[in-house]
């Protein structure tokens, strides 16, 4: 198993530069360096790219538990917060892009958006619902917030189907897609519940 030395020295920066990896691409695209372009509508390819990478960064964060159940070791763990925060910040800058360069920060359509469009009303439920989580990750919200703690960073399943559900709602063809994450959304759930539920009885 390696150290909690070993994962904070050299772990956690690979991770960190890897977590960045998807935002330079799409930089180098935006930028159009090299043969990196973006799609005929940019706007939408920018939307759509942080997204995905926001909904993936969700569920990487929450295999990392099922991963500590497969290998009986605590140390991917040490990567939730990273993770979970690299999430906020994709689906942040997704909302961004939304907010400035979509829609030019005319308030006015964006409120109707939200109120008229069932998928941008659940994108911005989830999107807010986030804003507690990124808050209270420190160490120190944690020891204050204590078995609180735990409940409130529960919400991130309700967060990640609400999410999905998102994808799912806007997407007009290929319903392929959306169904994968949704699919692995299911299984790190069930491997959950299934290692909860095994945990009470074998305590009664
Ligand atoms: C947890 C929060 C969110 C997640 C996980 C998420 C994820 C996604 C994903 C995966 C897509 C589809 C990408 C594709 O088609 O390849 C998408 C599309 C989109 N999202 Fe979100 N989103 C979130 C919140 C929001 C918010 C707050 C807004 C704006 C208020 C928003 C606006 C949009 C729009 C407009 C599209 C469609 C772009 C197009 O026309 O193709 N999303 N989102």
């Amino acid at each position: 198993m390696p150290s909690l030395r070993s994962i904070n020295r050299y772990g956690k920066p690979v991770v960190f530069i890897a977590c960045l990896i998807p935002l330079l691409v799409l930089l180098l695209r935006v930028f159009e360096i090299g043969s990196f372009r973006l799609g005929p509508n940019p706007i939408e390819d920018i939307q759509d790219t942080l997204g995905e990478w926001g909904l993936r960064f969700l569920l990487l964060t929450l295999a990392l538990t099922p991963l500590r159940y497969a290998i009986g070791q605590a140390w991917p763990v040490q990567f939730r917060r990273m993770l979970g925060l690299f999430a906020f910040t994709y689906i942040a800058l997704h909302f961004l892009n939304y907010l400035v360069l979509d829609h030019r920060f005319d308030l006015d359509r964006i409120i109707e958006d939200v109120i008229e469009r069932p998928f941008i009303t659940i994108g911005f439920v989830a999107l807010l619902a986030m804003i507690p989580l990124a808050v209270t990750s420190t160490s120190g919200w944690r020891r204050k917030l204590g078995r609180n703690w735990v409940t409130l960073h529960k919400l991130v399943y309700g967060i990640a189907a609400a999410g999905c559900w998102h994808f799912f709602m806007q997407v007009k063809k290929d319903l392929t897609e959306p169904l994968i994450y949704v699919a692995i959304l299911v299984v790190l759930l069930g491997v959950r519940v299934v290692h909860d539920a095994r945990r009470s009885a074998a305590a009664t």
